[in-house]
């Protein structure tokens, strides 16, 4: 009997060495580990069939590497920061290698080598799928996690399909996506990161690997989630924390967050595909302001220039853009234009020529340039990859600043050439190592980004430039915004663009938007009407069309949508202040603008159902709940606390489903409790100077908050001197008490009047402020009061009609940069 069952048990052991295979046919496992060597943070160790190395980057974040050869010096594109010196300790016996953080704990296990994530109490975060753990097939390397019991996953960049990712796969090669279907993979960027939530816990894993790279969140597979590139070594970062949001911020600390963008890159851009000449060109902004649609931004494509050569402009169009771009300036806009980094190949022409003479192509292997055909026929392609390809770049872009243009707008960077085939035997200089075109495509479209950039600044005297790019991978956000690309004008796509934006919000790129109105046809006057009203809640904000289709600026769908549109892009305005602010928190810890439901309430899992997946917060204090324009009823989830119609004041409480009657007039919008929300008077653009008063909504409830309010010249570098005005206000609800701290940086605030307006207040709460500052002349006036109106109450001028039972409690004060606090 005994013999029995041990006989097939270790007959089953040679043919199928399930759990230790070094080698199983075509696949090629780890093995055992044979000899490890620990020098302070990091540890080596070699396997039977592979090199790795496991360095603790921070107390939350571990990196791991594994590769068939000697790993050498870790190059990235991506990773910007250097491991920092925190209390780790190491240990290891016969069995095992142990790593204790003052966060986590990861566990090496040696025969054969797995590793696994714990909380400092000991509960699994992630591990190893035992058996599968790191192999590889040929070139391709995998690491496969076991599939924890109701596991999640977020994140992954510019996706589609829903914002839990469980069940599906995905690719990563940058991808001309025209006219995308909304559940199409790959389309243009690349972000290798993701979270994965199971158990009340939740963790980020970056694959740091510009390969083809693949994820499998349980896709054909009920064992496990994997990453994996079709080349390079197995390169990842494992970060954990308690709270998402922090997640973010450890992924953003290596990857680097975005600079303060330009006021006017915040305000509304006006695109299409192309306006010209230039009598066009100033009719559409004349007619913005004629009918007085605020607006920042002109975007030209490509038909300014001469035959679609880069650096030309077509004289007959355009017979002087400089005095173009000056009479756009005067009018309260700013130019930017479109780059693509194809450069015809033309005799004589001076890029081309320039081009070829500081040898900055990419390369077949028998240094011939590589050709592909793009809008002005065939072409060469500067190697971003390399330092004297960027530095050649840097130089060529001086050109737009000099004639006026202050955003460079990359496109076609995937690299996009039609029949979309380039030859995989192309070559980049990859910063010296050299790397064929499997391993650079992905970089691509960030190294021209960063190039954009770095020219940009260099040569716009201290100004911000504003960057715009299709295609990234994991770090554009250092160098530029990202739209979502040739959209369609339809109901689903314009949800599906609410997800992608969310999706590069979790995945460290908070400057994002989506062409509105959808870019491949004709949208309805309601679908055009509501993804205006969802732009405004967009962190970047452009209305663009295909050529060919019908134009689409505020007013081509008619009267209504024209005052529905005037009304949203008013609003947006008046936020200014409030989004400004959101911005500059995205440059300090990372954090979106635009955060899905999943970054504030990771738990609960309603917030996951497909019907209530496209809720989104809209910095800390706005709930945007989008729905399609042909909804009568919108079903509606509220997560747990207290939530205010940001119409009328009405209060909803959280944790509840609530069915909305919608109206085309009105996207349903929510304030959360305790939020503060700083208003500017309406203005036609961000160059206008609002009046005198910064009005602050406060909207009582239970919860803490802070909201760091933050001004400067919104143009140039100067803050990093110094130049800037920030205050953090604090509601403490306990205390009963709206803390206003000393304002910090030497600048004075652009507003010398304060007003406060308090959201759900009732007369029993007498407020009340600190005697320095009300002894000082001021008067607290109390008035019922509400600038928060229905929207088809909304008046161009932004004066606001009182709502019925909408109570507001309003008191002005002078605006000074001392503490002070109002207690109520
Ligand atoms: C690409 C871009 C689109 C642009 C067009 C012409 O399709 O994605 O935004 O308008 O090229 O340049």
């Amino acid at each position: 009997m005994r013999k029995l069952t041990t006989i097939p048990k270790l007959l089953l052991l040679l043919t199928f060495p399930v759990l230790t295979f070094a080698q199983n046919g075509p696949v090629r496992g780890t093995g055992n580990i044979t000899s490890v060597s620990i020098t302070g943070q990091k540890i080596e160790f070699t396997t039977e069939n592979a090199h790795g190395e496991l360095t603790v980057y921070s107390p939350n974040v571990i990196s791991v590497r594994l590769d068939q050869k000697k790993l050498g010096k870790d190059f990235s594109y991506a990773v910007i920061s250097s491991p920092v010196k925190t209390p780790v300790a190491i240990s290891q016996n016969e069995q095992e290698i142990m790593v204790t953080t003052d966060s986590l704990k990861a566990r090496i296990t040696k025969k054969p080598y797995s590793i696994a994530f714990y909380t400092l109490d000991g509960q699994v975060i992630s591990q190893d799928e035992k058996g599968l753990t790191t192999s590889w097939v040929e070139s391709e390397v995998t690491t496969y996690k076991k599939m924890q019991e109701g596991e999640r996953f977020v994140g992954l960049g510019e996706k589609t399909g829903n914002l839990d990712r469980k069940g599906s796969g995905y690719t990563n090669w940058n991808f001309d996506a025209y006219g995308y279907s909304t559940g199409q993979d790959p389309i243009y960027s690349t972000i290798p990161f993701y979270m994965g939530i199971h158990h009340g816990l939740n963790y980020g894993i970056f694959l740091d690997n510009t390969y083809q790279s693949d994820f499998n969140f349980g896709a054909s597979n009920n064992r496990f989630s994997s990453f994996g590139a079709q080349g390079g070594e197995m390169n990842y970062y494992f970060i954990y924390h308690k709270r998402l949001a922090d997640i973010i911020t450890s992924y953003t600390a290596l990857t680097g967050r975005m600079n303060l963008p330009p006021l006017w890159s915040l305000g509304y851009q006006q695109n299409r595909y192309t306006y010209y000449p230039e009598t066009e060109v100033l009719r559409i902004a004349q007619t913005l302001r004629e009918k007085k649609i605020p607006a920042d931004g002109i975007t030209l494509d490509i038909h300014y220039m001469d035959q679609y050569k880069l650096f030309t402009w077509d004289k007959s169009r355009f017979p002087n853009p400089l005095a173009m771009n000056k009479k756009l300036a005067d009018m309260g806009f700013t130019t930017t234009v479109i780059v693509d980094p194809g450069i015809k190949v033309e005799k004589g022409y001076q890029a081309y020529e320039s081009g070829l003479k500081e040898n900055i192509f990419i390369k077949y292997p028998d240094s011939t340039n590589y050709s592909g055909q793009v809008w002005p026929g065939w072409c060469n392609f500067p190697d971003f990859t390399s330092e004297k390809g960027r530095s050649w770049w840097r130089n060529e872009v001086k050109f737009f600043a000099s004639t006026g243009v202050s955003g460079i707008w990359n496109d076609m960077n995937e690299i996009a050439t039609w029949g979309n085939k380039m030859p995989n035997n192309v070559l980049f200089n990859y910063d010296g190592a050299m790397a064929s075109h499997k391993q650079a495509h992905n970089v691509y479209g960030l190294q021209m980004a960063r190039s954009s950039y770095e020219g940009a600044k260099a040569s716009m005297d201290n100004k911000r430039p504003f960057i715009l790019t299709r295609a990234g991978y994991a770090g554009l956000q250092r160098y530029t915004a990202i739209w979502t690309g040739d959209n369609r004008p339809e109901e689903d796509h314009m949800l599906l663009g609410v997800r992608l934006i969310n999706s590069l919000g979790l995945s460290g790129v908070p400057f994002a938007g989506m062409d509105i109105g959808g870019f491949i046809g004709t949208p309805s006057n309601s679908l055009f009407a509501r993804w205006v009203q969802i732009g405004a809640f967009n962190p970047y904000f452009r209305n663009h069309a295909a050529v060919n289709t019908q134009s689409s600026e505020p007013w081509t769908h008619g009267e209504e949508v024209l005052e529905i549109s005037r009304n949203y892009i008013n609003l947006r305005y008046k936020l200014m202040p409030y989004l400004y602010a959101a911005f500059f928190e995205a440059t300090q810890n990372g954090l979106p603008v635009m955060r899905t439901l999943a970054i504030d309430y990771t738990f609960d899992a309603k917030i996951f159902d497909t019907a209530f997946q496209n809720q989104y917060l809209f910095g800390k204090a706005f709930m945007v709940l989008p729905f399609e324009s042909t909804k009568e009823f919108g079903n509606a989830y509220f997560p747990k606390g207290l939530w205010y119609d940001l119409y009328t004041d009405e209060t909803q409480t959280g944790g509840t489903e609530k069915i909305l009657r919608l109206s085309k007039n009105k996207l349903p919008v929510y304030v959360k409790e305790s939020s503060i929300v700083p208003m500017q008077s309406l203005v036609q653009s961000t160059q206008e100077k609002p009046t005198d008063t910064l009005t602050v909504h406060v909207y009582k409830g239970a919860l803490n908050n802070s909201f760091v309010y933050y001004e400067d010249d919104g143009q140039t570098f100067n803050y990093q001197k110094g130049d800037f005005y920030k205050r953090t206000i604090t509601y403490d609800p306990a205390g009963r008490n709206i803390i206003f701290e000393q304002a910090e940086g030497s600048r004075k605030s652009k507003f010398g009047q304060l007003q406060l307006v308090f959201h759900g207040f009732s007369d029993a709460d007498k407020i009340t402020g600190t005697t320095a500052q009300l002894n000082n002349g001021q008067k607290v006036k109390e008035s019922l009061n509400s600038f928060l109106t229905p929207i088809s109450h909304f008046d161009p001028q932004g004066t606001a009609n009182p709502v019925e039972g909408a109570k507001v409690k309003n008191l002005t004060l002078t605006h000074t940069a001392a503490r002070f606090v109002i207690a109520y």
